[in-house]
């Protein structure tokens, strides 16, 4: 999804700037532009396609002189991805240039009333009204023209704004789009991603809600919508740039899938003591879990399957009812959520405007928000009551893997958490089940060791169509098995409850057709195993998932991936890698563009 980056000093900006978006790429966009000002004014540069043409076209940035300025990513919403509908826009006059990550839901009305003014537009996008509310509205006083323009726009927006008049003045605004300010030495920055910003600083700011900024190369003022100065605090980032590069693996991706051991430990190890699970900086009392009637989660794509996953981890381990809703659909829906619902909200980025919304509904209605979230000081994080981090570091690639993995965790130790605290799972299960989630960065460690066959299968597997067969926990697992593989490798493939095979699916089975069944569910592989023996006499080639040493699978299978022994309740992160590892090695047979699938952003701040 769209990024940006500003930044003002007494360097060259162009370069700053370039780099900065190269970090924000993994976003998923279609096009870039920078604005940079010099005693010349404003000069923008702006391609369709990669940044690399950006980096051409610009020398690199050498040919574009000036020490302050702005750079975007597109992700198109609002008109094609061509040059002119790419970000930076121009006022009229030349005399203001902005970015803007969102989007502006009244911008057809505002459009018709700044044509009737006089202004013309260039471009499709609901971005140009902006920047033609700030000349409209502009006497002199460029903050006054900042808040009258933010007072007119509905919907979501990031802007970052260059004015001729203030040569060394960036402007910075946000409403329900990120925005972090970056505090350097005579030079300062902002940027919609802390990713961007780690190469030259670990102090930032994070803009609320309705303030804007003012950063000058030895300054960084912060206002309310109504102009009051705010003292803001400064948090420091923990993440290191190495961390955020690829550390020799062909691709993000990769990275992040060999890096789950030590994501899930850093999620786990932490809340772990002696015998005990402590959630952070909060607690949920006996009484407080007692009044709970129900759980419902809510999350969006891979956030949603993880969980689906932990609804069977709490429903088995406290006896609570629990609701998993897409969040796309609950925010529009009648949410059967009150007082007495713990609502979880799930998301990597913390920023995924659905994930927001359906956030924002719930709380509507009374209910208790505990966030699962990745990005520390994101959107949800900070809207949660409760926020249980999942430490996961950050992640690049578009399509998840470690964010997923450490969901999961997280979700099992909650339902640990919260069993033990009802009453709900006894003493020596409960001492049981820890050692056996303790154990859980190891046995993810002997799962991406023993799976070294896995490039072979996916070279026999990966076809036009594919079916992931599960039930239970496995279900899950097939559920974000079959994304993965859609994702990153555009092949075509279906999840289905094994069970409901035989409900109409069966009829596509034919010669030759890749099944790929998880049964590592000890408690209902005999089930599992009969759909897999269905499926085989109509010609099905079957890939099974199992436990090692399950000797029933060897026997029906075509082949097996084998995960090592873990108690079931936690099987699907575990199970979840080899299916990762299948999805890459297909993509990469077929030459996708891993980490940035086409269509794909890694974080959905639109609706
Ligand atoms: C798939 C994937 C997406 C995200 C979804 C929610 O690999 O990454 O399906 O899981 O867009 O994103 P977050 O977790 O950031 O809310």
């Amino acid at each position: 999804m769209c990024g940006i980056v500003g930044f003002v000093g007494k360097q060259s900006a162009a370069p700053i700037l370039l780099k900065g978006l190269k970090q924000l790429e993994y976003r998923g966009y279609d096009s870039a532009g920078i604005a940079v000002m010099d005693a010349d004014g404003i000069r923008v540069e702006k391609v369709s396609g990669r940044i690399a043409r950006l980096c051409e076209k610009t020398e690199n940035g050498a040919a574009v002189p000036g020490s302050i300025g702005i750079g975007h990513t597109r992700w198109a919403t609002h008109g094609a991805p061509t040059d002119v509908n790419a970000h930076p826009h121009l006022s009229n006059d030349g005399r203001f240039a902005i970015v803007h990550n969102g989007i502006i839901e009244n911008y057809l009305a505002l459009r018709e009333e700044l044509i009737s003014d006089g202004y013309v537009f260039q471009s499709e996008t609901d971005t140009e009204t902006i920047v033609h509310l700030l000349e409209k509205y502009y006497d002199g006083d460029i903050k006054a023209a900042v808040m009258k323009t933010a007072a007119r726009l509905e919907g979501s927006y990031a802007l970052g704004i260059l004015c001729a008049d203030a040569p060394d003045t960036l402007y910075a605004v946000r409403e329900a789009s990120p925005l972090i300010l970056g505090i350097g030495v005579g030079e300062n920055y902002f940027a919609s991603d802390v990713t961007a910003l780690v190469a030259h600083t670990k102090n930032v700011i994070y803009l609320e809600d309705g303030e804007i900024a003012a950063l000058t190369p030895g300054s960084i003022e912060v206002y309310d919508c109504t102009g009051q100065r705010l003292q803001k605090p400064i948090s420091r980032v923990t993440w290191s740039v190495e961390a955020a590069e690829k550390g020799g693996y062909e691709h993000f991706m990769l990275k992040e899938i060999m890096e789950q051991p030590a994501a899930v430990k850093a999620a786990l190890a932490p809340r772990l003591h002696e015998g005990e699970i402590r959630l952070d900086d909060f607690e949920l009392s006996e009484e407080t879990l007692r009044s709970v009637s129900k759980i419902v989660i809510t999350a969006c794509g891979s956030a949603y399957y993880a969980g689906c996953s932990g609804r069977y981890a709490i429903e088995k381990l406290c006896h609570i009812p629990v609701q998993v809703e897409l969040a796309s659909e609950l925010r529009y829906g009648e949410p059967m959520v009150d007082e007495h619902t713990l609502v979880l909200v799930i998301s990597q980025s913390g920023e995924t405007a659905d994930t927001i919304a359906a956030l924002k509904e719930c709380r509507a209605h009374g209910a208790t928000i505990i966030g699962i979230v990745n990005v520390v000081g994101s959107t949800i994080a900070k809207l949660a009551d409760h926020t249980l981090y999942t430490w996961a570091g950050p992640e690049i690639a578009v399509a998840t893997t470690k964010g997923f993995t450490t969901q999961l965790a997280i979700l099992y130790l909650f339902a640990l958490y919260v069993g033990k605290k009802l009453g709900r799972v006894e003493q020596a299960q409960y001492a049981a089940l820890l050692r056996s989630l303790k154990l859980l960065p190891k046995r993810l460690q002997e799962t991406i060791d023993m799976n070294y066959q896995i490039p072979a299968l996916a070279g026999r597997y990966a076809s036009q169509s594919l079916f992931f067969i599960g039930r239970n926990t496995d279900y899950a697992v097939a559920l974000e098995g079959a994304l993965k593989m859609k994702e990153i490798s555009y092949l075509h493939a279906e999840s289905y409850a094994a069970g409901e095979l035989k409900h109409g699916t069966i009829a596509l089975i034919d010669e030759g057709q890749p099944v790929i069944a998880v049964c590592c569910n000890e408690a209902l592989c005999d089930k599992t195993l009969s759909n897999i023996v269905e499926v085989k006499a109509r010609g099905a080639k079957v890939l099974a998932l199992a436990f090692r040493g399950n000797k029933k699978i060897v026997s029906q299978a075509d082949d097996v991936i084998f995960i090592p022994q873990i108690e079931t309740v936690f099987s699907a992160a575990l199970a979840v890698v080899p299916l990762q590892l299948l999805a890459y090695y297909a993509a990469r047979e077929k030459g996708c563009d891993i980490d940035k699938p086409k269509n794909l952003a890694k974080s959905v701040t639109v609706e």
